[in-house]
């Protein structure tokens, strides 16, 4: 495996192989690679010939008052797991390379990326798009691989790929999950052990919309509430936001007659969660 960190070294080495008709697979990570990553990596070298492995914090991609100095880097770790999976290269540049001290330009975002995380988190979505399209610029890939798990980040990426013809092919893998449902997270290891057991009720309470759904409840708002009731019952939990969306633009869906992407956001202490389902409704699945 090479590790490589310099810009122009990461396109001359993709530039050689693209030469030779090789299909170049990309999965950009900010490291501290659990299962999820090691899932969309698997996946990610069944559908290419060499694959790159991007490992960057991306610094602009995080507000203020967020967790960028203390986003974990675990680095030789990464290295030893990206070495492990048959890696072709770990990318990793620096903050300097990536946004030298006369950079400008941003992507103007979709407007998939106004509601949930992008309200919460304003400046957020900005940064990953941008960063994103630096990776392809610079990586040059046929094929990329991003998570479910970060739903609205996937979407805002097959828009951003779509609008300005960036000419990857974008796969979304499912969410792999702890035992007790628990989302895979570069986060999860900051949770104090109570808070641990109490995490898993994101993800039962965004099965209870689902089950909502499949009963055949159609109304937003009432889905959207037995979610929260759920989550109301650990009084540790800090709601971000629950959502009831239209999994191709996001807006809220007033009334769930077709699919539906339930999302959610929680704070426990000081670490921040997120995870979705997505949910067909009955009507739906009678007429399939
Ligand atoms: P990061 O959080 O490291 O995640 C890298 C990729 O792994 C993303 O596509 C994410 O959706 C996916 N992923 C994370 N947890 C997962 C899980 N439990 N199951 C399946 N996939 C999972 O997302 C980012 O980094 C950054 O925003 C990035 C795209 C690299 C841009 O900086």
């Amino acid at each position: 495996m090479k590790i490589i960190r310099s810009l122009t070294a990461m396109t001359a080495w993709s530039e050689q192989l693209r030469r030779e008709g090789v299909r170049i697979g990309l999965v950009p990570t900010m490291g501290a690679l659990h299962e999820g990553h090691r899932a969309l990596i698997r996946a990610a070298r069944l559908r290419c010939d060499a694959l790159v492995v991007s490992i960057f914090v991306n610094p602009t991609q995080f507000g203020p008052n967020e967790d960028l100095a203390k986003y974990p880097r675990p680095l030789s770790r990464d290295r030893a797991l990206c070495e492990k999976e048959g890696i072709d290269v770990c990318f990793e540049p620096t903050v300097e390379a990536m946004y030298p001290s006369r950079f400008q330009t941003t992507v103007a975002l979709p407007a998939i990326a106004r509601r949930c995380e992008g309200e919460v988190r304003p400046h957020h979505f900005s940064g990953v798009a941008t960063v994103v399209t630096k990776l392809f610029g610079i990586v040059r890939p046929r094929i990329a691989l991003f998570g479910q798990k970060d739903f609205q980040q996937s979407a805002l990426v097959r828009q951003l790929v779509k609008d300005l013809d960036l000419g990857v092919e974008i796969v979304v893998h499912p969410t792999v999950r702890e035992a007790d449902g628990l989302a895979r997270s570069s986060r999860n290891i900051y949770l104090l052990p109570d808070d641990r057991i109490r995490a898993a009720t994101l993800y039962k309470s965004l099965q209870a919309g689902g089950e909502a759904i499949r009963r055949g409840v159609t109304d937003g708002a009432t889905i959207q509430s037995e979610m929260a009731q759920v989550l109301k019952k650990e009084s540790a939990i800090t709601i971000d936001y629950l959502a009831v969306c239209d999994p191709a633009t996001l807006e809220p869906l007033l009334s769930v007659t077709r699919q539906a992407v339930l999302l959610g956001a929680i704070r426990l202490g000081s670490v921040r969660l997120i995870d979705n389902i997505l949910v067909s409704a009955k009507q739906a699945r009678h007429k399939l």
